[in-house]
């Protein structure tokens, strides 16, 4: 079912009463908190102000909403409560609300509760909405980049950040539920911003069922406390009791594992001699990607059907090709039209006649692509390219899949196999090599390594920078094969200066 503007812009997903009154449960039993005051900042119709008064019956409970039916809606859900008189609920805007001036009145133990709009600033400005913090608004935008780290924010995260900051000011805790993504970045800017120690627990809820979204969601527990600390544990349901994980920041990166990373930390370093690539970016599918018809001839993105020299065609496995393991066949071909990133082009003219026809046919589709990559290049360029584009071995992994799938590619029909820049790979000149290195990323100490640093909610968990955090040197180490992996490592050198040297006459 399409959602709404309205409801966009707002961020509106109701709580239903079932979970938040799980949500009140859990604060009690867990936390053993009795607040004196409970604050719901956006509190929509009220499933948090009745699962408050039910479960918190003689704290004093403060609600504002900005939807003014949902105030009276909440309002009237608790109007024959014996409690009622203990709630005191308001319409108004978060963003034009003198929070400071209201909290200094709490000089109490105050729990902040609730579920604060699920929007990011993308989308309100896409739907031209006004429903940001003022300082963010227009010009101002910068402001809010600075506390949020990004251009690109949640509005939760910015109340959630408003939240902390009233905390400590209080004996307090907080009890939001938030995408898992802004969580995890709260969690990390407090701790840049803090140097207090502080609990930050992170309960994964299955937001598919109770609202319907396909995002990552949780309910994220914190509170600063001297006795705590600067890592945040992971439940993987409300009712779990044990953490299954410890996220936390180490030497300089947020990693999901903390246990797991600091298991195989001595496995981190450089790798001179592999170096994982992401695959060729060429901003124009529709031209550059041609699917084989028989007989030399190929088939566009727009229908057109070309003759056109094998010379600069490659098989092509594309992200989703690689992430299912179709591998063996191929459906696209690309034109790869350089071996370097700058290359001249013109020869194509001379080796390729159809191929530049073909190029100059489309030319002003191919040089209206956006990307300022392509400004001040030779006609026709592409990207993410080099030698190691051409080796015949690879080892690559798409890095939008939710699991470490390590797939070694073979040439196809004699040629080198392109992917692309969703693609990340190891390339190799010989399958024996090839093979080696695949048992090394394979094996269970590095798997665990990668792991713990994955973030497998995100859009594209598996990045290069993470891949290459990896040293296959110490892995070899790890597994006992460091004088194969000495010995392999010599072979390139020697096969890159025969390189070299034949490169001279
Ligand atoms: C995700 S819903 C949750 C509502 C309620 N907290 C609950 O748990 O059911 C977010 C709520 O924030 C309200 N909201 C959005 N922008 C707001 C603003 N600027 N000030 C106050 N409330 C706002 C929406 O109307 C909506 O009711």
């Amino acid at each position: 079912m399409a959602i709404s503007a309205k409801k966009r812009q707002f961020g509106d997903f109701q709580t239903p009463d079932s979970l938040a009154q799980q949500v009140t449960d859990l604060l009690k039993q867990n936390y053993k908190i009795s607040p004196q005051i409970i604050l719901e900042p956006t509190c929509g119709t009220g499933a948090f102000i009745r699962a408050a008064l039910q479960t918190f019956p003689t704290s004093e409970i403060v609600g504002q909403e900005i939807n003014p039916n949902y105030i009276q809606e909440a309002q009237q859900s608790i109007a024959n409560h014996p409690q009622g008189h203990q709630v005191s609920l308001n319409q108004g805007d978060f963003f034009a609300t003198d929070w400071q001036a209201l909290m200094s009145k709490f000089s109490r133990n105050i729990l902040i509760l609730g579920n604060p709009p699920w929007v990011t600033s993308s989308e309100l400005s896409l739907l031209n909405s006004q429903n940001l913090p003022s300082k963010s608004n227009h010009q101002n935008r910068r402001g809010i980049e600075a506390i949020t780290g990004s251009a690109n924010f949640d509005i939760s995260e910015w109340m959630l950040l408003q939240f902390t900051q009233w905390l400590p000011h209080q004996t307090g805790t907080l009890a939001i539920l938030c995408k898992y993504s802004v969580a995890r970045k709260v969690f990390c800017q407090v701790k840049n911003n803090d140097t207090a120690p502080f609990m930050a627990h992170i309960y994964l809820i299955d937001a598919k069922s109770y609202f319907n979204v396909a995002v990552a969601a949780c309910l994220f527990v914190f509170r600063y406390e001297s006795s705590g600390g600067f890592d945040c544990h992971l439940y993987p349901t409300l009712d779990s009791q044990i953490p299954s994980e410890s996220i936390g920041e180490r030497d300089g990166i947020l990693v999901r594992n903390t246990v797991q990373y600091d298991r195989w930390r001595h496995l981190l370093g450089q790798n001179l001699n592999y170096t994982w690539r992401s695959g060729i970016k060429h901003d124009c599918s529709k031209i550059m990607e041609l699917a084989p018809v028989g007989d030399g001839k190929f088939r566009n993105g727009i229908g057109e059907i070309y003759d056109l020299e094998p010379t600069y065609i490659y098989p092509l496995l594309k992200s989703s090709d690689i992430g299912n393991g179709r591998i063996e066949t191929y459906r696209k071909m690309v034109l790869v039209t350089q071996r370097a990133v700058g290359q001249d082009t013109h020869s194509i003219q001379k080796n390729a006649p159809k191929t530049w026809q073909y190029l100059s046919d489309h030319n002003q589709i191919l040089s209206r692509r956006k990307s300022s990559i392509y400004k001040n290049k030779p006609p026709y360029s592409v990207f993410g390219i080099g030698a190691y584009s051409f080796k015949p071995w690879k080892i690559a992994i798409s890095g939008f899949y939710k699991h470490l799938n390590f797939q070694l590619i073979s040439p196809l029909n004699n040629k080198p196999v392109m992917v692309d820049d969703t693609v990340n790979f190891l390339s190799f000149d010989s399958q024996a090599e090839a093979q080696f290195i695949l048992k090394l990323v394979t094996s269970k100490p590095a798997q665990e390594c990668l792991t713990s640093m994955l973030f497998w909610d995100e859009k594209r968990p598996i990045t290069i920078d993470i891949l290459r955090r990896l040293s296959l040197q110490a892995v070899a180490r790890e597994l006992g094969c460091l004088e194969l992996y000495t010995d392999w490592v010599k072979a390139i050198q020697v096969n890159s200066q025969g390189q070299l040297e034949l490169g001279l006459f």
